[in-house]
């Protein structure tokens, strides 16, 4: 009798854990946990980047930790800026991380998680350029990487149609044509731009900043519209932010302490 209760408690232990196996959505029918397809473009040192053929960067990083807190496998995969918003518009990837700012009209079409990097824009200049301020690129030739936070403050201050704007697919060629003195200046986020002058101390390049005409932009993970993700992702963008590993990446690549307060303050 002893040993018949035995087994039947063995049993039901073992198919309950059966079906909390089948119950979550982080598992395939084997059991596995679900890989996730995550897109980016690549070009945007230090925040993502390709190294010998391997993509890093502070963001791939990021996700890696994000992605391990909520329980998922990820493959990321090189796919270029403007690839990323058809395959998150069509689903055919999970998520994209790429410096993407949150905003409103993004936000029509696509979600976001919560926030997880402070950015704004910033202007790349020849050293000894006479550019000291956004007012300054009036009548000037502007390089931007086509349909980024960039183009979109260079259109608003000098016109959509604007015939002295240059568009490239990424940044990288935005600034080539920088070096190239094919523009006066280049406008992108003010972490790639600082990087890339420390960098490259023999290219001449000076960042100018302009606290009055560039906004405080927000970083977030690209989701499809309604993903079932969100939830789990953002509780775990919070894990990482709170349990000291965002500080921990963040001071790897910039050597300097993030402010985890005015991420947090985002979520009000
Ligand atoms: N933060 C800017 C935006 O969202 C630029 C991002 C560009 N990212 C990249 N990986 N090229 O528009």
């Amino acid at each position: 009798m002893k040993k018949l209760k035995m087994i039947s408690l063995v049993l039901s232990a073992a198919f309950l854990f059966i079906l909390s196996a089948c119950g979550t959505s982080k598992t395939n029918g084997d059991g596995e946990k679900k890989t996730l397809r995550v897109v980016t473009d690549a070009a945007y040192a230090p925040l993502e980047y390709q190294d010998k053929g391997e993509i890093v960067g502070f963001d791939i990083d990021f996700i890696k930790a994000v992605a391990k807190e909520a329980g998922y496998k990820i493959k990321v995969e090189h796919v270029g800026w403007d690839p990323i918003f058809v395959e998150i518009k069509g689903k055919t990837a999970d998520a994209a991380i790429s410096s993407i700012t949150i905003d409103s009209k993004r936000q029509q079409t696509y979600d976001f998680s919560i926030p997880y990097f402070l950015s704004k824009n910033e202007i790349l200049v020849p050293k000894g350029s006479s550019i000291k301020s956004t007012k300054d690129l009036e009548g000037k030739k502007i390089a931007v990487q086509n349909g980024t936070t960039g183009q979109e403050v260079v259109e608003k201050l000098f016109g959509e149609n604007n015939d002295k704007l240059k568009k490239f697919e990424n940044n990288n060629l935005a600034i080539l044509e920088l070096k190239k003195g094919g523009v006066d200046a280049v406008v992108a986020d003010n972490t790639v731009i600082e990087t890339y002058v420390k960098n490259n101390p023999n290219d001449n390049l000076d960042f100018i900043e302009d606290d009055a005409t560039f906004n405080k932009e927000f970083y977030g993970i690209l989701l499809p519209k309604g993903s079932k993700l969100k939830a789990e992702l953002d509780k775990a963008v919070n894990k990482v932010l709170d349990n000291g590993t965002y500080e921990k990446l963040y001071e790897k690549w910039f050597k300097t302490k993030p402010d985890i307060k005015i991420l947090k303050d985002q979520q009000k």
